[in-house]
């Protein structure tokens, strides 16, 4: 430091850096946790096939039932860094609303070609993409199999289950649900406001799932990004 002009870069260096790390407190954004819910009985059995496309199980076979979409986000920290190396994985139903599951003893319709799970890991920037259909509502009691839903608590409304983990942070189990704005026909759309609303769905889970306004022939997405508490 002795250097009359290594001091001087120095001390501008430093007035940089201060000036960075002020802003950086000035405006040092808070993420909220994720709210958790239950992981529900249909927890993947097997480990086969995981991977983020949840469309088509055979790469040769056909695409499965339903009405495509994308889901993305970022698995962030409480400062809303991205988060490295988390593990997500999500299930469902297919579009019938039926799971791959030997506990799911509802008489619906079974997908073949449905993928009904799926798994990935961050990288840096903390990204998570999957690609999968709109799941059906299903019955919460079996006999009630092929009615319509009339009242609360009856039939769960659409969901995907997630379950997310990653070194230092608690691992997070929730579920994301569909606001009626990511339907297009009428009747759905009332529908699942109703399944929402019996069951309280709260509205920091729910996506809406929007279409390409310049390609209408583009799968619906939601975005969603998830917020993990420190260990
Ligand atoms: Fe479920």
């Amino acid at each position: 430091m002795s250097n009359p002009i290594d001091r001087r870069e120095f001390l501008k260096k430093s007035i940089v850096a201060i000036g960075a790390g002020g802003g950086a407190i000035a405006q040092a954004a808070i993420c909220i946790r994720t709210r958790a819910q239950t992981e529900g009985p249909y927890y993947p059995e097997s480990d086969l096939n995981r991977d983020q496309d949840l469309t088509r199980l055979d790469p040769k076979g056909n695409d499965a039932e339903g009405t495509i979409i994308e889901l993305s986000g970022i698995i962030q920290d409480a400062s809303c860094s991205p988060i490295s190396g988390a593990l997500v994985e999500i299930w469902q139903a297919n579009a019938h609303g039926k799971y791959d599951h030997s506990e799911d003893s509802n008489p619906l319709p079974k997908d073949p070609n449905f993928q009904h799970w799926g798994r990935m890991t961050t990288k840096k920037d903390g990204a998570y993409l999957f690609r999968t259909i709109v799941p059906g509502h299903y019955p919460l009691d079996p006999k009630l199999t092929g009615k319509t839903p009339s009242g609360p608590r009856q039939f769960r409304p659409p969901h995907i289950h997630v379950k997310i983990t990653a070194r230092g942070f608690q691992s997070l189990t929730t579920q994301l649900y569909f606001h009626e704005d990511s339907y297009s026909d009428a009747v759905t759309k009332d529908l699942v406001k109703d399944l929402n609303n019996w069951e309280r769905v709260p509205s920091d889970l729910k996506v809406t799932f929007v279409e390409d306004k310049k390609d209408k022939t583009k799968p619906r997405t939601g975005a969603f990004s998830f917020t993990l508490a420190k260990r």
